[in-house]
């Protein structure tokens, strides 16, 4: 057995990714339940391929077990998307994607952005210290990721997008203030 390690996405990663992602987002096609989108999350490997520079990866040897993106705008980090391969979750490889970003990024505070009907996964992040701010309308989230994810097939309107704040306790200024202005017209 080979020791897991996290490095960044390189562009040959991109098929791996692309699969893995879409394999372990499949718990959100559909329109009830924890449910809400009416295809899979990465349509086209190009979009992966868009995300590849804002990409860690854990490996195995070769095989690829999870990907956590991240970017960074004004010193705050936004975690748009964290996957580990559906059979090998549970295991603490989400925790170690998320350890990896958050660490990499010297942000005064790191957001993530989820479906209000993703209940299966706000215990995640509430456990490693995220907070909710505030409760978008969904059509935000479209706003958000215009052309990059799957998120403008919303499949319904009964739910928010819902984003969560951490403050970064290792940052000088990570509590310099608690105004943190959410801003929907990111690139
Ligand atoms: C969310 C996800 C990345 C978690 O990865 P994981 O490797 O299974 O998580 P870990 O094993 O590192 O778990 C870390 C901690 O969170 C807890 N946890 C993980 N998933 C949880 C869940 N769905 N509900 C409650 N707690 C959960 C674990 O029990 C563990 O707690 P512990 O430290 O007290 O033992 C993974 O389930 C996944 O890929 N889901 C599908 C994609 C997704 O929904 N991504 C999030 C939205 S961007």
């Amino acid at each position: 057995m080979y020791p897991t390690y996290v490095s960044r996405a390189v562009r040959r990663d991109v098929d791996q990714i692309f699969y893995l992602v879409n394999e372990a987002f499949q718990i959100e096609t559909g329109n009830e339940g924890i449910a809400y989108r009416s295809g899979e999350k990465y349509h086209l490997k190009d979009q992966t391929r868009k995300h590849i520079a804002d990409m860690l990866v854990l490996r195995d040897h070769k095989q690829i077990l999870g990907v956590i993106k991240s970017s960074f705008h004004n010193g705050t980090c936004d975690i748009g998307l964290i996957a580990v391969h559906p059979e090998h979750q549970g295991m603490g490889y989400g925790a170690k994607l998320m350890e990896a970003a958050e660490t990499r990024n010297k942000a005064s505070r790191f957001t993530v952005g989820l479906a209000s009907c993703r209940s299966d996964v706000i215990p995640f992040f509430e456990k490693r210290g995220y907070k909710q701010l505030v409760e978008k309308p969904i059509e935000e989230m479209r706003k958000l990721y215009p052309e990059d994810l799957a998120e403008k097939f919303v499949s319904r309107d009964d739910i928010c997008w819902t984003i969560f704040v951490k403050k970064n306790s290792v940052c000088e200024n990570g509590d310099e203030d608690d105004g943190y202005q959410y801003n929907a017209q990111r690139e």
